[in-house]
């Protein structure tokens, strides 16, 4: 049997990187894109290639794939977080926000689609608990994780016919590069005179210390490999210990019982 074909987004640190190695050392041929592949070349093997993707760019993501005749599975992972408020924030980052987390994954789906559609396929979508959770300064953020959300569920049913499954992974905080490099402030938000640096100085430190302290991004490579050996897993599923604990909280509890435990975990309430 042929190897089975992944292309996974943003594979140059944290959970892409780890599955892109994960899923290469046990025998699948893996595209790993990023919009700086030689960080990848001390990885590279024959079952791993770094390939240059900016998912922003559709003539990019175009010419990126074009010589890969047949694409199996498909890892939307690349993302980062805009914090600040919706009242400080530029239209530019605004923009540039669900440029990457949402309207990067409808580019590369658009280009992966047809290479998947004779012989079916698995995309899967690294979305976020925070895509089912409400926070101060996150919103574009939070609400990009949403829309990835939405597109999993109306693609599950546009992509059935052709033997392609949709999955959406919604991880709690993990240990990445994350907080380090891929969280984007916003300058008037952090700044001493914003209406809001109460809420920056209660939340920042306790998100940040929260990410860097999660879980090992190895329990969503194995996920990940567990997704694609069964073909009747779940839509959805929620992987760390804080998706863990808000995911099926979110599932029992009222839209208001379930703010006010989100408000008691952040302290929001002493705003
Ligand atoms: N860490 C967490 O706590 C956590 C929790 C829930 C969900 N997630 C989600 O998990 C995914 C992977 O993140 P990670 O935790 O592994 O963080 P990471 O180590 O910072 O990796 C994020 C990857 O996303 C890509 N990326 C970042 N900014 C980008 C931009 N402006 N344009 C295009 N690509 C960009 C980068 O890819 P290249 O530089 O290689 O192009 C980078 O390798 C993200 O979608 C994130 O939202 C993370």
């Amino acid at each position: 049997m042929s190897k089975k074909v992944v292309l996974i987004t943003g594979s140059s640190s944290g959970m892409g990187r780890a599955t892109a190695l994960y899923l290469a050392n046990r025998g699948f041929k893996v595209y790993a894109g990023s919009r700086e592949p030689d960080k990848l070349k001390e990885i590279e093997s024959s079952n791993l290639m770094p390939i240059k993707l900016d998912i922003t760019d559709i003539k990019g993501v175009q010419d990126a794939l074009k010589d890969i005749e047949q694409i199996d599975i498909l890892i939307n992972n690349a993302g980062y977080g805009l914090v600040g408020s919706v009242e400080e924030v530029s239209e530019e980052q605004m923009l540039a926000q669900f440029n990457v987390n949402v309207f990067g994954v409808f580019r590369v789906c658009k280009v992966v689609i047809p290479k998947m559609r004779e012989n079916g396929g698995i995309i899967i979508n690294i979305s976020s608990f925070l895509g089912k959770i409400g926070l101060p300064l996150l919103t574009f953020y939070n609400s990009s994780k949403y829309a990835l959300e939405g597109i999993t569920d109306s693609l599950r049913h546009e992509l059935k016919p052709f033997n392609i499954r949709v999955h959406s992974i919604l991880p709690g905080f993990f240990d990445t590069n994350f907080a380090r490099d891929n969280l984007v402030t916003n300058e008037l938000t952090f700044s001493i005179h914003s209406p809001y640096k109460k809420m920056v100085s209660t939340l920042a430190p306790t998100l940040i210390e929260q990410i860097n302290s999660g879980n090992d991004k190895i329990e969503v490579a194995k996920l990940i490999l567990e997704i694609i050996k069964d073909k009747n897993y779940k839509a959805r599923v929620a992987v760390g210990q804080k998706a863990k604990k808000f995911i099926p909280m979110r599932q029992i509890l009222s839209d208001e019982e379930f703010e006010d435990r989100v408000e008691n975990s952040y302290n929001l309430n002493r705003l």
